[in-house]
């Protein structure tokens, strides 16, 4: 069976002390519910270390990076290294978001070593692919998305892959309030397991694949029920504690 996830990509929000309160409440919803699912938290950096040291006794939560450099180590000002992060507590990284390709022009070929990097230091990777509108309304989105995954995580081997939840977040949907209907996200994860059975055969079964982009309390639970939507990644609704955790309720 494959493994339900409910992670938190809280971005450039929340000072240090509403980060601490946020996690503190939300071990404590979740851990009184037995709740059968997984749980990530990815603070900005700063935070990492302290939230890391709250969760380290829970084997259902786990702290993830934002992001992480494609180099090992030196001369990069302001940069923050797989080996850092996996040193500070962090034991997941999110890769290739919308908001980095956009805003930091990032494509595969340095998501590629960004990849590497994570794996080397044995930090598991949230993987994020996604079409804009451009590419749906052209009828792109599932070469767009093919490719991105080819360029990349399809290049490892089984083992390597074995490390890596894939999100599918169409940039249309990210913080606008217009969510995938859960036919066309459930669609595009049916098309992201083929491609990956097509590469690495039974491997396809155990790929955690999650929906993100406006996915809220009201629509988690729809979303969830298709067949190949394992789990969200989730933004906004992420930054309070009732709403995450009425996410995390709905996977069941
Ligand atoms: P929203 O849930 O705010 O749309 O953000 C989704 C996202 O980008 C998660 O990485």
């Amino acid at each position: 069976m494959r493994k339900k996830i409910a992670a938190a990509n809280w971005k450039m929000n929340l000072n240090m002390s509403d980060a601490l309160q946020l996690t503190h409440d939300v071990m404590k919803g979740f851990n009184a519910v037995a709740r059968n699912c997984e749980i990530i938290l990815a603070p900005s950096f700063p935070y990492l270390s302290y939230i890391a040291g709250l969760t380290k006794e829970n084997n259902s939560i786990h702290v993830a990076a934002q992001d992480c450099s494609a180099h090992s180590h030196g001369a990069y000002t302001g940069e923050v290294s797989a080996q850092q992060l996996k040193s500070a507590g962090a034991t997941h990284v999110i890769l290739g978001h919308s908001e980095r390709r956009t805003y930091h022009h990032e494509q595969s070929e340095i998501l590629y070593e960004k990849i590497k990097q994570a794996l080397s230091h044995n930090l598991k990777i949230i993987f994020c692919c996604g079409e804009t509108l451009q590419q749906r309304n052209s009828e792109k989105h599932f070469a767009t998305v093919t490719q991105q995954l080819e360029e990349t995580v399809f290049k490892l081997d089984p083992k390597e892959l074995s490390q890596v939840i894939i999100a599918y977040e169409p940039v249309w949907a990210i913080g606008t309030g217009i969510n995938a209907t859960a036919a066309q996200a459930q669609e595009m994860h049916q098309c992201i397991r083929k491609e990956t059975r097509n590469k690495f055969g039974n491997e396809a079964d155990h790929l955690p694949i999650l929906y993100g982009g406006s996915c809220n309390e009201k629509n988690a639970a729809e979303l969830f029920a298709q067949p190949d939507i394992d789990g969200g990644l989730i933004g906004g609704a992420s930054l309070k504690t009732e709403s995450f955790l009425a996410i995390a309720d709905a996977l069941g």
